[in-house]
């Protein structure tokens, strides 16, 4: 059978979101410009492979991203694993934010709980005078962190730390995208994010809130005077998050993303 009338007989009956991914599986299997999928003949073993990833995706409902084992994040390539958090296009607007709100040149900037480092990764890629570092507790992370600053050609300073134990500088900018969601919202997550996506990235405590109050106690410690505080937060945490944070840092504001929901609260060193 030939690409076209494959993805065709599969798509049949699916929704927009689920047929586009489906799409994006066949695309970065065939390596072959859509238009001529029409003319191209599979063979049986690309058939069996293309009907496995399918059936991952649709069947199993495993994330894109893990069957593909990158994603696109902020113009760099990721490379995501089960170990890592699949980096969310809310996460890349919080790039861009830092990207254009840091006017320092030779920026120094601390990425706290940094993941797959996707945000150190993309912001060292966008500014090469900036002096970036990434921290995680996950070892098997920042296994992946090293990788995709190795891919991508950027240099980053990598620690594994809980939280910031083992961090001893002073920082122009720190941007932090740490678990937040609650114990309630642990049940609520859909299946595609509880079943594949590590805990570890994802649980903040009874309420959400302990990596914020860690965040809120200890970040003014390695952040320079005016320096940037940038923090990702779920949409109903902006004011507590805000609260938090007045104690030890200036020009505390909520920030909305790119669907209109609180998603960043950003702040000045003292
Ligand atoms: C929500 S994910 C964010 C990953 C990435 N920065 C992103 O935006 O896609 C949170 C990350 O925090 C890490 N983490 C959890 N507990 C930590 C701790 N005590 N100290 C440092 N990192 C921690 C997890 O391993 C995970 O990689």
């Amino acid at each position: 059978m030939n690409a076209y009338d494959f993805f065709a007989n599969m798509a049949q009956g699916l929704s927009h979101t689920r047929r586009n991914e489906l799409m994006w599986l066949f695309r970065d299997a065939l390596t072959l410009d859509m238009a001529n999928w029409a003319q191209y003949e599979l063979s049986n073993e690309e058939a069996l492979i293309l009907a496995q990833k399918a059936d991952r995706l649709l069947n199993i409902g495993e994330p894109l991203a893990h069957i593909l084992g990158r994603t696109e994040f902020f113009w760099s390539n990721i490379h995501v694993t089960p170990d890592v958090l699949i980096p969310r296009v809310e996460t890349e607007f919080l790039c861009d934010i830092v990207s254009r709100t840091v006017d320092i040149e030779q920026a120094t900037i601390l990425d706290m709980c940094t993941g797959s480092g996707c945000i150190a990764v993309s912001l060292a890629k966008k500014h090469p005078d900036w002096s970036v570092t990434a921290v995680d507790i996950s070892a098997p992370a920042l296994k992946v962190a090293r990788q995709n600053a190795l891919d991508n050609g950027v240099k980053i300073e990598f620690i594994q730390s809980d939280m910031w134990q083992n961090v001893t500088k002073m920082y122009d900018c720190i941007i932090s995208n740490p678990p937040y969601i609650s114990s309630v919202g642990m049940q609520e997550l859909p299946d595609s994010v509880k079943n594949f996506e590590p805990h570890l990235a994802l649980y903040g405590g009874e309420d959400g809130l302990d990596f914020y109050r860690n965040i809120a106690t200890n970040a003014s410690k390695h952040l320079k005077k005016e320096g940037y505080l940038f923090l990702e937060i779920g949409e109903e945490q902006g004011e507590k998050v805000a609260e938090l944070l007045k104690a030890n840092f200036d020009n505390v504001k909520v920030l909305k993303d790119l669907f209109k929901k609180d998603r960043y609260v950003i702040a000045r060193g003292k």
